[in-house]
């Protein structure tokens, strides 16, 4: 074959290994991913429990409190189901903030979004996301709060690798949970900490919620993610 030939072939080829590179990065991806080697929690409610009983324990209060919530701060409340958090983030961080209210159910979207109509708070962003992408916009969000949802993530290594494309420089994660078995509707902390730390967030705050139930665990993304299959699972 001449000389010129042999270098159009390689140049085609090592176009399309490019071009299947290109396209595996940017494809779904799914089943790079390790499963949780834990049970996953079914979702069956927009609402972790009652709001009034959830204030007089001052959770969300606390919660802001410690994140150190300003006008400014962008926030996203991941798994906002009926919008305990959305609604108090909105009132707290004021009319021209920045809060995104992401769920993977279309219904409960719905209602909560019919709620923040009612309650004068539409300038809040509603986010149909999906059970592995909360599909928010890149670079937009300084803190994400995940409250009593975590355990209901189907696969919380690639959730969280999709979720750091949103999240903007010194970010953080916030999630709050009880300290009660997955299938119970809680994550341990030491699980907790040992999946994120298996996509490279890393803890920067614990603290436990009493008299409000459960705790607050706050991480910080990496840098760089780590290739998916190369991420080892965490039991429970
Ligand atoms: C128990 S409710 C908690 C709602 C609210 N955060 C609270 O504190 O009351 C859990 C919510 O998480 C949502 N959810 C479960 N898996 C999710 C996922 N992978 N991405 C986004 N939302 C999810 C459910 O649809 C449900 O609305």
């Amino acid at each position: 074959m001449p000389r010129w030939r042999r270098l159009a072939v390689t140049v085609l080829v090592a176009g399309s290994l490019a071009s299947r590179a290109l396209a595996a990065a940017e494809s779904p991806a799914l089943g790079r991913f390790p499963a949780p080697d834990r049970p996953v929690a079914t979702i069956i409610s927009p609402a972790y429990s009652k709001e009034d009983l959830r204030d007089r324990r001052g959770e969300a209060e606390r919660v802001m409190d410690r994140l150190g919530l300003r006008p400014g701060t962008r926030v996203a409340d991941i798994g906002a189901g009926e919008g305990y958090y959305t609604v108090r983030l909105a009132r707290r961080l004021g009319e021209g903030a920045t809060v995104y209210a992401e769920d993977v159910s279309g219904e409960y979207l719905k209602s909560l979004a019919a709620r923040l109509r009612r309650e004068g708070l539409a300038h809040v962003k509603v986010i149909h996301g999906e059970p592995r992408d909360p599909k928010l916009p890149l670079a937009a969000v300084d803190v994400a709060i995940l409250a009593h949802m975590y355990h209901e993530i189907e696969n919380p290594y690639e959730f969280l690798y999709r979720l750091r494309p949103s999240l903007a420089a010194g970010a953080r994660v916030a999630i709050v949970d009880v300290d009660k078995r997955t299938e119970k509707h809680g994550t341990p902390p030491a699980l907790l900490r040992c999946e994120l730390a298996a996509v490279g967030y890393r803890e920067v705050d614990f603290i436990p919620l009493a008299p409000a139930d459960g705790y607050l665990a706050v991480f910080v993304p990496p840098d760089t993610l780590p290739a998916p299959e190369t991420i080892m699972p965490c039991a429970n």
